[in-house]
């Protein structure tokens, strides 16, 4: 029926809930802004490009003095307003600095982004393999050991591509990450997607821009408060010019950029820049009052991070029970309590980025979250599926076939067992955390399969092709699908 407006009307009635968030967006339901006339005027401030409201694609007035700012604040040579969120940050970033047919270094768990950028840019890739951290049992960072071999490996690659932090707050050795490839004449180019907020405080990982990368890319929509697709681009870089990103930004985004997102990107600046003493201490206290709190839970554990070295706004909680971080989701969210990712064995929460006196509703989160735990045994059954998350190789994996050569192979499923050794003909990504476990022209290796498996028996979710869940993969076959 047309009168129905089925999204809509799931919105209006989920919000009605009162939900608690611990997930993005950062402004946490509009309840981290205290600016009541932005929240209720949000409709008339939906503007087009009039005389005095400016260009995002060429400004010359109040969006460029916007950008101005936001470029002082990190230090950068030059920042940008995204409306599309740092998928096209990430798009823009890397078709404007590589060229058709270079190789290129990559984080082997980058975001799907990255990788539509590599097949778009028809870059080759050089996958970098993460480190695999045993305790947290996810992928973590690239150590500097496995810079330094890809670099002996193939010393004319001239472009690195990071994603720092990863998704549970991880840095790991960024800076010197970025110190070894200048040193090298690479270009470093960072998905910097969780990490908007960095530059407010101490209490924070260094910032990608602050550590010297050449370009970097934020979704300030995830920590800071800003409207969802919301993000920042900086350009830093004394090895390229920021002509070609311009070029790709202005080409990628929408030519009716939103005016209540570019305006919510300028408040968060702001929200950021003023970020002070006093709310690093209150921000401080929240946060170690609810890890308190979630360390009196039995059935879990809060994990830490090692030396360290990782965002304190997201809170990573293990079973230490028999479910799963997927289970453990859903039952809070019968709670009205809703996190940002599971997956086999722990539970994210990103905590709101308050300031100082700021109200959030963390006592009722905890005593929900303790209402859900109070019905469990405490059975000490602790999970046995480990390692169930992707990629515990340590090697350097180059592509076996180029985009083009892909375009002339045919595609066939098989089974899980039979696409050994095969050549993948699609993209394999377990959601969350959105991470390509198979990448189309990427040998299949019996760890693979493997990993497939595990991840297909604790119920994980796939984006993309379904025929994993019937145990199968697309591989290419020898034929070529047209000749020339
Ligand atoms: C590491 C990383 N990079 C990029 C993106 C894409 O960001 P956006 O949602 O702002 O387009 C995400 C989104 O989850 C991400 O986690």
């Amino acid at each position: 029926m047309q009168t129905n407006t089925p999204l809509y009307t799931r919105l209006s009635k989920f919000q009605e809930r009162k939900n608690i968030s611990f997930h993005v967006p950062g402004h946490k339901n509009g309840l981290l802004l205290s600016l009541k006339e932005w929240k209720e005027n949000l409709l008339s401030y939906d503007l087009t490009e009039l005389t005095e409201l400016d260009d995002l694609h060429a400004p010359t007035d109040i969006i460029l003095h916007a950008e101005e700012l936001l470029a002082e604040l990190y230090g950068a040579k030059r920042s940008y307003f995204l409306v599309n969120g740092s998928t096209v940050g990430n798009l823009a970033m890397i078709l404007g600095t590589a060229y058709e047919g270079q190789q290129v270094f990559v984080q082997r768990n980058s975001h799907k982004s990255i990788m539509n950028a590599i097949k778009l840019s028809k870059v080759k890739p050089i996958l970098l393999n993460p480190q695999y951290d045993m305790e947290w049992e996810v992928p973590s960072t690239i150590s500097v050991d496995m810079l330094k071999r890809a670099i002996k490996l193939y010393p004319d690659v001239k472009v690195l591509i990071l994603t720092s932090p990863n998704y549970y707050g991880m840095v790991g050795e960024l800076a010197k990450l970025i110190q070894l490839a200048h040193h090298n004449k690479i270009v470093v180019l960072v998905d910097e997607a969780h990490g908007a907020h960095f530059i407010g405080s101490n209490y924070f990982p260094i910032s990608a821009v602050e550590a010297g990368a050449d370009v970097v890319v934020q979704s300030a929509h995830k920590t800071l408060p800003a409207l969802t697709m919301g993000s920042y681009l900086h350009f830093n870089s004394n090895l390229i010019e920021k002509e070609r990103i311009e070029g790709y930004l202005s080409m990628l985004q929408s030519s009716s950029p939103s005016y209540p997102i570019m305006a919510s990107l300028d408040i968060a600046r702001s929200y950021i820049a003023t970020f002070n003493r006093k709310d690093e201490e209150y921000l401080r206290m929240q946060i170690f009052e609810f890890r308190k709190e979630l360390n009196k839970i039995k059935q879990i554990k809060v994990l830490e991070y090692k030396e360290g070295a990782g965002d304190p706004l997201k809170i990573t909680i293990q079973s230490t029970c028999s479910l799963s971080g997927f289970s453990l989701q859903k039952m809070l969210e019968r709670q009205g309590i809703y996190t940002e990712l599971a997956d086999a064995k722990n539970l994210l929460f990103v905590f709101p980025l308050l300031k100082s006196g700021m109200y959030y509703p963390i006592e009722e989160a905890i005593k929900r979250i303790k209402r859900v735990f109070e019905k469990l045994p405490n059975d000490n059954h602790v999970l046995e599926d480990k390692g169930v998350s992707i990629n515990i190789d340590t090697n350097i994996v180059e592509l076996k076939l180029s985009e083009g050569e892909q375009s002339l192979r045919k595609k066939k499923y098989v089974l899980f067992d039979e696409a050994e050794n095969g050549i993948s003909a699609e993209t394999v990504i377990p959601y969350p955390p959105g991470i390509p476990l198979l990448i189309p022209g990427e040998e299949i290796t019996s760890n693979h399969i493997e990993q497939l498996k595990k991840l297909v028996q604790v119920g994980a979710n796939f984006q993309g092709d379904s025929s994993v869940y019937k145990r199968m993969l697309a591989i290419y076959t020898d034929k070529e699908s047209r000749r020339s």
